[in-house]
């Protein structure tokens, strides 16, 4: 095939390419919880940015960890480290407020995009950005144990689907199950 006719063939199917693929979805809008200003997600280090359940929370604004029992002794791991000093072992409030009740200072913080808000750009007072002490996979992590943690109206439970509220069980102590064998490698313990 002469080079040219070469060209003209690469280049054809390099537009048919760019006319099939499916248009990127643009990833959700993030902003400070007091202020509303956008947080700027370089803030934090690269670890975690390309993990998958962050990428899937990036375009759903869902957390991929909410309700999955492999993953709630690491991300109890992960709360008792960053978060229960001050929100206490249980979420039950401490210097900081409960975290397991449905009363929220800010209601953002009963969807997984708002209290992601919260976590990344810090709230006032002693809430500041954790983006230092847990990474942003990690975030969703935490997070996912605090929703396992709530002992709050099932109906407000804003952050699950309406036929998932209806099933919810209140936190009764009951210690984290270890990670299966097939758990992600992120919520391998140790690891
Ligand atoms: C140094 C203490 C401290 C640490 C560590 C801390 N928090 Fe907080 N947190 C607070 C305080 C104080 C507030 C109340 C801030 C406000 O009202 O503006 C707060 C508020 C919050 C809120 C909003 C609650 C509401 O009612 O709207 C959430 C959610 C939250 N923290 C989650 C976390 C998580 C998750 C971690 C760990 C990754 C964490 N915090 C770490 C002290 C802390």
């Amino acid at each position: 095939m002469p080079n040219s006719l070469r060209l003209t063939a690469a280049l054809a199917c390099l537009s048919v390419a760019l006319v099939m693929s499916p248009p990127a979805m643009a990833d959700i809008a993030l902003n400070n919880t007091v202020s509303g200003e956008p947080l700027n997600l370089d803030d934090a280090p690269p670890e975690g940015k390309d993990s998958a359940a962050f990428k899937e929370f990036m375009q759903s604004g869902k957390n991929p960890y909410v309700g999955k029992q492999d993953c709630f002794a690491k991300g109890e791991e992960l709360f008792n480290g960053a978060c229960s000093g001050c929100h206490g072992h249980l979420a039950e409030g401490k210097i900081g407020p409960g975290l397991n009740d449905d009363y929220w200072t800010y209601p953002q913080n009963a969807t997984d995009k708002g209290m992601f808000e919260t976590i990344f750009g810090g709230a006032s007072g002693q809430m500041g950005p954790m983006y230092n002490s847990v990474n942003v996979q990690e975030m969703l992590l935490a997070m996912a144990w605090v929703r396992h943690l709530y002992i709050g109206d099932p109906e407000k439970a804003e952050w699950l689907e309406a036929d998932a509220r209806k099933t919810l069980k209140k936190y009764d102590n009951t210690p984290a199950p270890k990670p299966g064998a097939d758990a992600p490698q992120e919520c391998k313990m140790g690891g």
